[in-house]
């Protein structure tokens, strides 16, 4: 066991009740894309194999904040697809190690229970959390994609990590 799996917290997935939906309605920083604040109207899908989210419960049994993910093609066949995740942990709940703890869970459910062959992670260049929260959860920095996503009434850089099942 590694260091980082050692001394992180204990993290549960699960799907979303309708209950937490006020509690994930993010909007707070702007590296947040789960805005504007209403919450959203229905829980998210949880099939691994659909665009999806799970809620990230702490061992305190409190809903912490939200994983989500969606499919990406790197060429016209099945085999060639990947999983992008996303996450947005609480803001009471960070700083604590859950954000790498919820990554590398969703990582270990991609390979348990799809054949997907690689799991990316794409945040923008001045989310220095979310980088640091990648790299412990076991990404692999790949590269700055320029110019690639619009957010706050502009075309910004992101840096593109990603998890391969053999890098495990
Ligand atoms: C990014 C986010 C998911 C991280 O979650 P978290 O539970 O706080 O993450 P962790 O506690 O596992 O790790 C955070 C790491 O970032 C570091 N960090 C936190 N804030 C930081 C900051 N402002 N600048 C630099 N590093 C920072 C922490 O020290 C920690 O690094 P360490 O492991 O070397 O100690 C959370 O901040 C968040 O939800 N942000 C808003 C939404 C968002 O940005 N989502 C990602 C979109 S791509």
């Amino acid at each position: 066991m590694t260091p980082a799996a050692e001394s992180a917290p204990a993290v549960t997935l699960r799907p979303q009740r309708p209950s937490d939906l006020p509690l994930l309605v993010g909007g707070d920083t702007k590296f947040d894309d789960f805005g504007p604040l209403a919450p959203s109207p229905h829980p998210a899908p949880s099939r691994l194999d659909d665009a999806g989210a799970l809620t990230v419960v702490d061992e305190r049994d409190q809903v912490a904040g939200e994983i989500s993910w969606h499919w990406r093609g790197w060429g016209p066949n099945a085999g060639s697809r990947c999983a992008m995740i996303g996450i947005w942990v609480r803001p009471e709940h960070r700083g604590r190690g859950l954000g790498a703890a919820a990554q590398r869970r969703v990582v270990e459910l991609f390979f348990a229970h799809t054949n997907v062959n690689r799991v990316e992670a794409h945040t923008d260049v001045e989310n220095v959390a979310e980088q640091r929260a990648l790299e412990r959860a076991g990404f692999t920095r790949e590269g700055v994609t320029r110019g690639a996503q619009w957010r706050d009434g502009a075309y910004r850089d992101g840096v593109l990590y990603a998890i391969l099942r053999s890098d495990r």
